[in-house]
């Protein structure tokens, strides 16, 4: 133990359970790299004023949980909380939208950081795999998303997952409604803070998770009911395309996201065996985010998918991911002269592309041997002075226990054959 520890709130990833993250964060991508996405990698921290606009003045994220600082240069900065405002920003600085080749699709992996209460699942420091699609209004666009998340996650062999999706309307719409649930809440008895999101938020509050707002809000008006011919129509088009590909939603005219930016549609990807913290992953439309941080119109769509909250739910789940062991060889020398040779061997095997592992620090045999059994490896290459006079080492089988000598200029002929 040194004197300092993790901040609170974060955790370090740590072998072996680290693999999992990384077999998780390859799992989500794969679809996306094999759908058209090219990787993006932005900035840890942004202008703070690129969250606050684009995620929005109102919202816990940029108002409670954002880490935002001075640079000693006088720069605002703020540690990014999510990732669909920084890759927008990328994307038009880059002018990537230029050039007719719309959508530009993307994909992203990295960690984000809010500073959050800490409890199973919501970290301060957490870890997301996210894609976006910038610049085209098409249903089939928002369903191939939804459709390649599906994939990732019955790909890891996740089960107890639900979809919610819903739409939220577009800036024709939206207003008329949002006005018309102001109506309907400034009417109720509210605490002081609710009032004021009635006020800045008013969709927020209809996911109020306190018996005391819920009882009050039977009669609320519902945004279905608003939604202009447009957006319904849109929005049927991605219920119908989900449906061809079999992909099982739950219409959810509640589900209201944490950031200003959603147009149209939106989904949760929600899992049952996490309890409070039952998203793992969200997203939809932002069809005017653009614009908001100066950019032409350009409608998009995009989701993100917590690497944290999935682990979680394999766990909930019970399943393990089929992760071959790191290491398939480990060099195990007697002496000083098989040092030498076996450190030689281990370099030829690693240049032909076989993970392999060496006894350093002089250790005898039998703790060698241990180091051996825990790498995972299934061969083991023996070697003292007596193999060496011969020209041989002994090529183990950690799972037989069969050892056959093998010549030294046949090794990695030798251990490619046997592992196949
Ligand atoms: P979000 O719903 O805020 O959306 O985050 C997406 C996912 O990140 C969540 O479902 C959750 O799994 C994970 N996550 C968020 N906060 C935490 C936390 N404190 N601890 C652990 N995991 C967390 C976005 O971030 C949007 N940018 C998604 C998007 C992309 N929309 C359009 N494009």
């Amino acid at each position: 133990m040194s004197t300092f520890q993790a901040p609170k709130g974060t955790y370090d990833l740590l072998p072996p359970n680290s693999a999992t993250y990384l077999a998780v964060r390859e799992a989500i991508s794969a679809p996306l790299r094999n759908s058209g996405y090219g990787y993006i990698e932005t900035p840890g921290f942004e202008n703070v004023e690129l969250f606050a606009r684009g995620v929005g003045e109102s919202t816990d994220i940029v108002t409670k949980e954002m880490y935002a600082f001075e640079t000693k240069g006088g720069d605002r900065l703020a540690l990014r909380p999510e990732g669909t405002a920084s890759v927008l920003r990328a994307a038009l600085e880059a002018n990537l939208h230029k050039g007719g080749n719309l959508p530009v699709k993307l994909w992203y992996s990295g960690s984000y950081y809010r500073y959050e209460r800490p409890q199973k699942g919501r970290y301060r420091h957490f870890s997301q795999v996210g894609a976006e699609a910038i610049g085209a209004e098409d249903p089939a666009l928002d369903a191939e998303l939804i459709i390649l998340a599906d994939q990732a996650y019955r790909s890891l062999g996740l089960r107890d997952f639900r979809i919610l999706l819903n739409s939220l309307g577009d800036k024709e719409c939206r207003p008329v409604y949002r006005a018309a649930l102001q109506e309907f809440l400034r009417g109720l008895d509210l605490d002081d803070d609710t009032r004021r999101r009635v006020d800045i938020n008013p969709l927020r509050v209809l996911d109020d998770k306190r018996e005391s707002v819920r009882k009050q809000l039977t009669g609320a008006p519902a945004l279905g009911d608003y939604l202009c011919e447009a957006c319904k129509a849109y929005h049927e088009q991605v219920r119908e395309l989900l449906t061809a590909a079999g992909v099982a939603f739950e219409d959810d005219a509640n589900l209201v996201r944490g950031l200003d930016y959603y147009t149209r549609t939106t989904f949760e990807f929600v899992h049952d065996g996490l309890g409070s913290q039952s998203a793992v992953g969200g997203g939809g439309r932002y069809d005017g985010l653009s614009e908001m941080i100066g950019g032409p119109a350009l409608p998009s769509v995009g989701w993100a998918l917590g690497v944290d909250r999935t682990v979680l739910a394999l766990e909930a789940e019970g399943v393990t991911l089929d992760i071959p062991a790191a290491t398939a060889v480990y060099a195990v020398p007697l002496g000083e002269e098989a040092r030498r040779v076996l450190f030689g061997q281990v370099t030829a095997l690693r240049k032909a592309g076989i993970a392999t592992d060496f006894a350093f620090g002089g250790k005898g045999l039998k703790n060698a041997m241990k180091s051996a059994n825990r790498s995972g490896a299934r061969l083991a290459l023996v070697a003292g002075e007596r193999d060496l006079a011969e020209g041989v080492v002994q090529l183990k089988n950690l799972e037989s226990g069969e050892q056959t000598a093998v010549p030294l200029d046949a090794v990695v002929d030798e251990v490619r054959r046997t592992l196949g």
